[in-house]
């Protein structure tokens, strides 16, 4: 690689204030300096000014806040659509048979809240087995393609610091048993951490910005720019079930949920669970003005989040657990138009480099972040509904360490053990209070999967691990 010129890259970064990332230049190694060219290569440094001078602010949370309404949908005993279950889970289970569905899976986090120094699908959340959270999700897939008789294909997206032990972990197992070909790995873009005061892009060492993915969002240019969207098209794909790599009991192309999507029409389809209390710590999807959007907690006053219908049943329940339903058309549409999808702010602590060239570790947030989120998409997709899901059955997102109040993987391995507990006693187990029992994906998908594979009366009374 030809050393990069210093004089270019000081007239394009003096263009936009940000030249102190020079600083030091000349004692760089030849390595360093080609490693800055290479990442500003990545970034479009207008941009990043004008979402730091206010310009490209998304529509005003406040404004939506104040309008919005409970979601349409199908609630979970059966109402809210013009359609039965049985009719439902049917259509599902064509489009799944038929080979019109593919998967996402999102797994481009950080995971810094789980204090786990991997990427966080390699974490061994199995209650008795140890699996990772990426052979579970990797064998339903699997389970899934074996049901209907076809190939499912799932897109696992990564970010630079995920890319590389994702890859040779997946490959390492291979593929947990999927066909190489059916599990596309592809990474997303990335954006730059700048001064909460300033605006000036960080250092996180000589000739190294600090960079951060640009969050979920950032799935749908990078779907694009890989050429996932159009292998995804090339395979006749019509709809895509995504999920997110933190959540071990997500229903994996679920046949119901996939049919209320596929008989409504809807461009995008969210799984929501009935929020168990008003300032629950998921995003609120609500209806404002005929369209559907997220509003996370942190941006929902507590007041409006308190607010009830007449029979006193919360008006903002509909919580995501960030599973959805999109149709491949739609995506493709937006891929088109990603300008559309604003950019969030988030003030974080970023390590960095001062003016001395001493990195400083600071001790509060001390910089912007900037992500766009992918249910962002939600206002543009024609006929958007949720449907609702039961929480204990799909919903234990592992999202802090061990020892914190919830989310934990004490609180998602015992969530994991009470579903299968209950799957086993409905078709005629007995299971001992207390008793740990995990199913494998490639055992039993659900609980009508467990009839005749197991002895009525079977007794378990310790750890038991179905396989
Ligand atoms: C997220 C949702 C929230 C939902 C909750 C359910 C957002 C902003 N909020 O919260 O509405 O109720 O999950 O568990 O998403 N990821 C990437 N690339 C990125 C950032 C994230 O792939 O740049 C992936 C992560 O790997 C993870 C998922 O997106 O699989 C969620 O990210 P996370 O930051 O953990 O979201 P939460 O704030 O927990």
């Amino acid at each position: 690689m030809s050393e990069p010129s210093y004089q270019t890259l000081l007239e394009r970064l003096a263009r936009y204030g940000q030249e102190h990332v020079l600083m030091g230049w000349e004692q760089w190694r030849p390595t360093e300096r080609a490693v800055l060219a290479e990442q500003l290569e990545q970034i479009d440094l207008d941009l990043v000014r004008r979402l730091w001078q206010g310009e490209l602010a998304g529509q005003e949370v406040q404004t939506l806040v104040e309008r919005a309404d409970s979601p349409p949908g199908v609630r979970l005993d059966g109402t809210g659509l013009p359609f039965s279950p049985s009719d439902a889970r049917q259509h599902g289970q064509q489009l799944l048979r038929r080979g019109r569905v593919g998967v996402i899976l999102v797994a481009g986090g950080q995971g810094t809240r789980l204090g786990f120094p991997h990427p966080k699908g390699m974490f061994p959340i199995g209650p008795i087995s140890k699996k990772t959270l990426f052979q579970i999700h990797l064998e339903k897939v699997l389970a899934v393609g074996r049901r209907y008789g076809v190939s499912v294909p799932i897109y696992v997206m990564t970010s630079p610091a995920t890319d590389g032990p994702t890859r040779q972990f997946l490959e390492q197992h291979g593929f947990f048993g999927l066909p190489a070909e059916d599990v596309v790995l592809f990474c997303q873009g990335v954006m730059p951490a700048v001064d909460a005061q300033t605006g000036k892009l960080l250092l996180e060492g000589p000739g190294r910005l600090a960079l951060s993915p640009d969050g979920h969002g950032g799935l749908i240019p990078a779907m694009a720019r890989t050429g996932v969207l159009q292998d995804a098209q090339q395979r006749g794909l019509e709809h895509f079930f995504y999920f997110q790599v933190d959540n071990p009991l997500t229903p994996v192309c679920d046949p119901l949920f996939l049919g209320w999507h596929g008989l409504t029409q809807s461009a995008m389809t969210t799984l929501v669970i009935a929020k168990r209390h008003p300032l629950e710590r998921v995003g609120n999807v609500v209806s404002v003005d005929g369209r559907l959007y997220v509003i996370e907690y942190s941006d929902l006053p507590d007041a409006l989040a308190h607010r009830r219908k007449p029979d006193g049943s919360l008006l903002l329940w509909a919580g995501s657990i960030a599973v959805h339903a999109i149709r491949v058309d739609f995506l493709a549409r937006m891929a088109h138009q990603a300008d559309r999808l604003p950019f969030h702010r988030a003030r974080k602590k970023v390590p960095y480099l001062d003016a001395q060239g001493r990195l400083v570790h600071p001790d509060r947030p001390n910089a912007i972040k900037l992500e766009r989120f992918i249910f962002d998409i939600l206002p543009y997709a024609e006929r958007a509904i949720v449907v609702e899901g039961d929480p204990k059955e799909c919903f234990a997102p592992l999202k802090n360490a061990p020892g914190q109040p919830e989310d934990t993987p004490e609180s998602v391995q015992a969530q994991m053990s009470e579903l299968y507990t209950r799957w086993l006693r409905s078709v005629g187990v007995e299971v001992a209070d207390g008793a740990p029992v995990e199913i494998s994906p490639l055992f039993a998908l659900d609980a009508e999967q467990l009839q005749g594979k197991i002895p009525p009366g079977a007794r378990i009374s310790q750890p038991t691990y179905f396989e």
